[in-house]
């Protein structure tokens, strides 16, 4: 692995509150989007260093469908639009999103101003597309009960999962993100016994500790995400979710959060969730969460953000199409359709 250019802050460790923000840039807005990257540094600094021990981050992310309208020259190689996906039961939709900003910190008032002082740059050019607010929830539990990220790769393994680096030289010390905001129902998921929801995850609930492998049932959360080289290397992502929730309204969710130095690993993830995988139909955690949002973003390195490419000749400059792989030829099933993403954004 080569050297290159310093990542944002993608593997900054879990922290105790996050916002999501993903918005849509108006026609027109091109030049403020523009104006704001090379801020966003300073930005970060100028509400971090107000409290330092708060370990405030920010990481932003650009859409494959705003790309060609912010950035001359190349673009990312794996950049594309989130792929719907439909299975028999669950689909997982595409919906809009042209950058994303992943801010997390210890404390939400730090969340809170950055992302306040982002939209206020960005008044009038951008339509909010989703904005969630996470916290820790205890010993970082999900509220299924369930402590979420235990798995995330360690120190280098968490680098090499998540950052570019030879595979696509222009673009390296990026990474892909896909988020997905997931709804969850409770109700149907208390009425399980604490046994059978740690057979829906794959993992005992009270003590956090993996089943064992003959007694993992196929169609758990885990066992499908546990995705195996045919060299026997396991694929890894680096994941940030996040609770959140309205107790008032009944809301309940997880914010999914996967970052990857390609989005090829996550999108396998998802096919084993929402397609199954052999005579597994799907994954058995999403009879309880459904999957309201989708979407893929390019996480540039630092340097690109502080000195970006210049803003294309919009008179020349062209929406690039996005590229779709059509994975029907991979599956078994025939019940994947993929989505026509330009009706949806
Ligand atoms: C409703 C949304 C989700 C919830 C509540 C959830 C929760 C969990 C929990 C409790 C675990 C076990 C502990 C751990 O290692 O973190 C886990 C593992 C994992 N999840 Fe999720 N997850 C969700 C969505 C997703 C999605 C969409 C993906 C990928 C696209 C994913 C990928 C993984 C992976 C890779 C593991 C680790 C598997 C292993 O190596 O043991 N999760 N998740």
């Amino acid at each position: 692995m080569g050297a290159y250019p310093e990542p944002q802050g993608v593997l900054t460790p879990l922290t105790d509150a996050a916002v999501f923000l993903v918005v849509t840039v108006r026609p027109g807005g091109e030049q403020t989007v523009a104006g704001l990257i090379p801020d966003l540094t300073s930005l970060l600094r100028a509400v971090g260093f107000r409290l330092p021990e708060g370990h405030l981050s920010l990481v932003t992310g650009f859409g494959s469908a705003v790309w060609g309208r912010l950035f001359s020259g190349a673009r990312p190689a794996e950049l594309h639009e989130f792929v719907e996906l439909r299975g028999t039961r669950h689909h997982a939709p595409a919906t809009l999103g042209d950058l994303l900003f992943h801010i997390r910190a210890d404390r939400m008032d730090l969340c809170f101003e950055l992302a306040a002082q982002i939209m206020d740059r960005l008044d009038g050019m951008v339509d909010v597309c989703d904005e969630v607010h996470g916290f820790r929830y205890f010993d970082r539990r999900d509220l299924f009960g369930f402590v979420d990220g235990t798995e995330n790769p360690p120190g280098r393994a968490a680098i090499e999962a998540a950052i570019i680096t030879d595979a696509d030289p222009a673009f390296a010390g990026g990474s892909y993100a896909i988020v997905q905001k997931y709804v969850h129902d409770l109700d149907a998921w208390n009425a399980l016994t604490t046994e059978a929801q740690s057979l829906v995850i794959g993992r005992h609930k009270l003590s956090n500790v993996e089943l064992p492998d003959d007694r993992k049932p196929a169609d758990s959360h885990v066992a499908l995400n546990t995705v195996v080289r045919p060299d026997g290397m396991q694929q890894q992502i680096v994941r940030d979710n996040m609770p959140f929730g309205k107790a008032g309204s009944g809301e309940f969710g997880t914010y999914f959060i996967g970052y990857c130095h390609t989005p090829s690993t996550t999108e396998e993830m998802l096919r084993n969730m929402f397609l199954g995988q052999g005579a597994v139909r799907h994954d058995r955690i999403l009879d309880f969460s459904t999957a309201v949002t989708g979407c893929l973003f390019y996480v540039p390195p630092i340097d690109f953000l502080d000195d970006p490419p210049p803003l294309p000749d919009m008179e020349t400059a062209t929406a690039p199409e996005p590229q779709v792989t059509d994975h029907r030829a991979e599956g078994d099933n025939g019940t994947l359709r993929i989505g026509d993403l330009k009706g949806v954004r």
